[in-house]
């Protein structure tokens, strides 16, 4: 992934627990490089090394990593660097979630290697739709859940999540009921 994902991970760190934390972290990982370039690709084992790293430095689940990861992704790494392209996914929560599919259409602009996720949304109604999360990646689901929480916090929008389908559970892609107020 690019390394603006792995940088993002360290700013999470420095940001919440110091830079004592992120040495810690980065030497338990075995990773061994002074720094992550934005826009240069690095092998996705790198970003999962730190993830597990994070989890046993910090005594938390993956899980709980990726969760935290995705809503400082949203709130900090792209609305400090990109709020013109986060403005432009919509204007409510709703709105950015149909738009969604189309998102990293534009994102592939700025990071032309990129490998993107796929969405695709379906049973729209007032208050709820479900989101399907396809990936060449294995283990991003919760990574996915933390950006829904974060896009809820994004618009002020209370937002509920559950698990309708999961490659965990058999099948080919993730689908999330998202419901808000
Ligand atoms: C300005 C905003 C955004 C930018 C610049 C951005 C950029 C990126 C980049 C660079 C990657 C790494 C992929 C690679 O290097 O091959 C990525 C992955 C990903 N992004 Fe975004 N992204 C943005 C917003 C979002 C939002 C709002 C969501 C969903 C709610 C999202 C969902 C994901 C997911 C799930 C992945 C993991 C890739 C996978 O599943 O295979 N992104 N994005």
């Amino acid at each position: 992934m690019y390394g603006i994902v792995n940088k993002a991970i360290e700013d999470l760190i420095i940001s919440n627990f110091g830079l004592d934390k992120w040495e810690k972290i980065k030497e338990r990982s075995g990773i061994d490089l002074d720094f992550f370039i934005s826009n240069e690709s690095y092998d996705d084992t790198i970003t999962f090394q730190l993830a597990q790293s994070v989890s046993e430095e910090m005594n938390i689940s993956i899980s709980e990593v990726f969760v935290a990861f995705g809503e400082w992704w949203v709130l900090k790494t792209t609305n400090e660097k990109y709020s013109g392209l986060m403005q432009s996914g919509g204007n409510n929560l709703k709105q950015f979630l149909i738009n969604l599919p189309l998102f990293h259409n534009r994102v592939v602009f700025i990071y032309p290697k990129l490998t993107p996720p796929e969405f695709r949304v379906s049973e729209v109604l007032d208050n709820s739709l479900q989101l399907h999360y396809y990936s060449k990646r294995e283990g991003l689901q919760e990574f996915v859940r933390g950006l829904i929480q974060g896009l809820g916090k994004y618009f002020e929008t209370e937002v509920e999540i559950e698990l309708l389908a999961s490659r965990n559970e058999g099948d080919d892609h993730e689908i999330f009921l998202i419901k808000w107020q």
